[in-house]
């Protein structure tokens, strides 16, 4: 693997519970931004909203330590940076896709996830967790929102090579963030939006809006054009509508 950009430290491990888990630790335990943990595989691999990861030999699971010191509703915007990397990194005819809130699609199919999670300090995001699963050589079957792998497009590569194309990819995003705020990051990650002007299904809890997809708004949330006028979503899965 060529080496990282000297901003990123990596721990490598050939099985752990969760990157995220592990990155976790290691923040509670003082450890500085730029920690990314990488596991061949895990034991108990975490989705959004509390789902299962699976995660066996082949796929690239990660986890990026930050520390950005910005309030959470900001912080949070980093999930489109995390998302606009994996695109950068992805190798491969055709052009990945981004979708709403932080997945890729290739093909409309779901390649890579990104789980973001993190620890207040006062007012500020003290720890920022960047979670990645990317589906290289293996998916899962029978998901709510379809999957596939780079292997399943034609694609060959290793978890070590993407990781480092994602750390190279990633720096860049975070440095524009840092000086220029969400704005380009909100245009780019528009230009990769999956979905934009079509109808589409967000679920938040137990609720359901209908309606098209017309922008991304200065926060990150979606908007949605539908019968009682736009709506600003702030969190939520998307399905297609039918
Ligand atoms: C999603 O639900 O789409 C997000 C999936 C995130 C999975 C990655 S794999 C590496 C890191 N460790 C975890 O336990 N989860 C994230």
């Amino acid at each position: 693997m060529m080496p990282l950009p000297p901003f990123f430290a990596l721990q490598h491990f050939g099985e752990i519970d969760s990157t995220s888990d592990e990155a976790r630790r290691r923040a509670a335990a003082g450890a500085a931004e730029g920690l990314v943990i990488w596991a061949d595989r895990q034991s108990a691999g975490r989705g959004r909203q509390g789902r299962a990861w699976q995660s066996p030999r082949g796929n690239l699971y990660c986890s990026l330590l930050l520390r950005p010191g910005k309030p959470p509703g900001e912080v949070a915007q980093l999930s489109f940076a995390a998302a606009l990397a994996v695109c950068d990194a992805l190798p491969g005819p055709g052009a990945p896709r981004c979708k709403w809130p932080n997945d890729v699609l290739i093909d409309g199919r779901k390649v890579a996830g990104i789980l973001l999670e993190s620890e207040a300090a006062g007012d500020n995001v003290a720890a920022l967790i960047i979670g990645f699963g990317i589906n290289l050589k293996s998916h899962p079957e029978g998901t709510a929102t379809p999957a596939t792998s780079l292997a399943a497009v034609g694609v060959r590569t290793t978890p070590g090579t993407v990781l480092g194309d994602l750390c190279r990819r990633f720096l860049p995003w975070y440095e524009t963030w840092r000086e220029r705020g969400f704005a380009p990051l909100r245009e780019a990650w528009l230009g990769r939006a999956h979905g934009l002007g079509g109808e589409i299904r967000v679920r938040q809890g137990a609720l359901e809006t209908r309606g098209r997809f017309v922008d991304l708004d200065a926060s990150g949330a979606l908007v949605l054009e539908t019968g009682e006028g736009r709506r600003h979503i702030p969190a939520g899965d998307v399905f297609a509508t039918g």
